[in-house]
């Protein structure tokens, strides 16, 4: 039989097309000032970026992470399980002139702050007290994406004021798509400015000229289906929150170019699956078309190859003799050894149906570096768990 011996440790990987990502040399940047760890929901951003900021700090910056929604253990470990919306020194970060604060995002308390910073208190007040603002701060589609923004947009200008950090990583909600992150802003602006929202309050805003056969229809139609009170909430609360608009974008606006600064790095972070690869494919795309600073991709929890030196179709061609002949190892059931060398099989495929999807995603985006992060025996969920991954993240040579 050929013995096609191919060497693979239980950290290496086949060979891809694309150069690998250096993580030591993004993160020692001086001019890197901003990591934005994006993706879909579920493949380690959070991970990731709480990773990155670890390392950075242990390597001498002075770091804060803007934590999403961390696994409970993983916030715990890192002292931020309370929502304060502010940051707060991490315990047990490696000495030396780095530091590392985490916080967690608290949606809401994002928003009330941006109302209050905004507004008159006694209109703040009233924006605060409205039911539809407070269903709007808790839920509407998109709200979590636009309070990371401006939650990055407070750290930047805090730490441009006290110089109290020199590196801010961002990791971004668990949207369904990655792209939502980007056009959260937008589309909360053009919500509370649209067509429907302004016809919907025409007579809190004004002329009464509005008040068209067609409208009062519509209107009547809607206090059915809402009811009165709704209604009239909504519309208290767009005429109170018509001031802010202009503030709002404005903010919006100002993240935005934040985020096509020269000091700001995307990592776009991918599970080895078809689905993942594509949607990292569309925000690649999507970055580059926005003139956002792409620093690469990470592929997470990527299989990694069994040792040994059976290939896989010689671990099957080996099963199926054994399973025929019944000639095993005398000291184990034939059963046995042919249930494993299967599974050595199957993981061998894995890896390489893994490594043709890189592949393929290189082949498309050559100049895309790539981090490769092999799936751990178990969850991440305390400092050590996170050095690992950083130290992962890092070799990719
Ligand atoms: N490389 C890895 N190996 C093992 N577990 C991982 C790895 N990366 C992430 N995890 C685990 O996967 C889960 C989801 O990761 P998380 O970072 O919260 O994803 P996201 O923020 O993209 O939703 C967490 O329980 C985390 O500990
Ligand atoms: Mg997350």
């Amino acid at each position: 039989m050929s013995r096609k011996r191919t060497r693979v440790g239980p950290l290496a990987t086949p060979e891809s097309t694309a150069d690998p990502l250096d993580v030591d040399a993004l993160l020692d940047d001086q001019n890197t000032r901003i990591i934005v760890c994006c993706g879909s929901g579920g493949v380690g951003k959070t991970t990731t970026s709480a990773s990155l900021a670890l390392r950075a700090a242990e390597r001498g910056r002075k770091v804060v992470v803007l934590t999403i929604d961390p696994a409970r253990r993983l916030a715990q470990a890192m002292g931020i399980e309370a929502l304060e919306n502010t940051p707060r020194p991490v315990e047990g970060v490696n000495g030396g002139p780095g530091s590392l604060d985490a916080m967690m995002l608290d949606m809401k308390r994002t928003f009330d702050e941006v109302v209050e910073g905004q507004a008159s208190p006694e209109k703040a007040k009233q924006i605060l007290e409205n039911p539809f603002y407070v269903a709007l701060s808790s839920s509407f589609a998109g709200t979590q994406e636009y309070m990371a923004m401006e939650k990055l947009g407070q750290l930047h200008r805090d730490a441009v004021e006290t110089g109290d950090y020199d590196l801010i990583v961002v990791d971004t909600p668990p949207s369904r798509s990655a792209l939502d992150f980007l056009d959260a802003p937008e589309r909360l602006s053009s919500f509370l400015d649209g067509k429907f929202i302004r016809l919907l309050t025409a007579p809190a805003r004004g002329p009464a000229r509005l008040m068209t056969a067609g409208f009062s229809m519509m209107t009547n139609a809607l206090t059915k289906i809402l009811g009165a009170t709704v209604l009239q909430d909504m519309q208290t609360f767009v005429a109170a929150f018509d001031t802010l608009f202009g503030g709002f974008r404005a903010r919006a606006q100002k993240t935005y170019a934040l985020l096509q600064a020269e000091g700001t790095a995307f990592l776009v972070v991918a599970a080895p699956e078809p689905d993942a690869l594509r949607e990292a494919e569309y925000f690649v795309e999507r970055l580059t078309g926005e003139d956002m600073p792409l620093a690469g991709l990470v592929v997470n929890r990527a299989s990694t190859a069994p040792a040994g030196s059976l290939d896989a179709d010689e671990a099957m061609a080996a099963a199926s003799r054994i399973d025929r002949t019944g000639a095993g190892d005398p000291e184990q059931t034939p059963g046995l050894t042919v249930a494993l060398l299967r599974l050595h099989a199957d993981r061998i495929r894995i890896v390489e149906r893994e490594a043709v999807l890189r592949r393929r995603f290189a082949a498309a985006h050559p100049a895309v570096p790539t981090a490769v992060v092999p799936a751990l025996s178990t969850d991440v969920h305390d400092l050590a768990g996170l050095r690992r991954v950083g130290e992962l993240l890092a070799a990719q040579r």
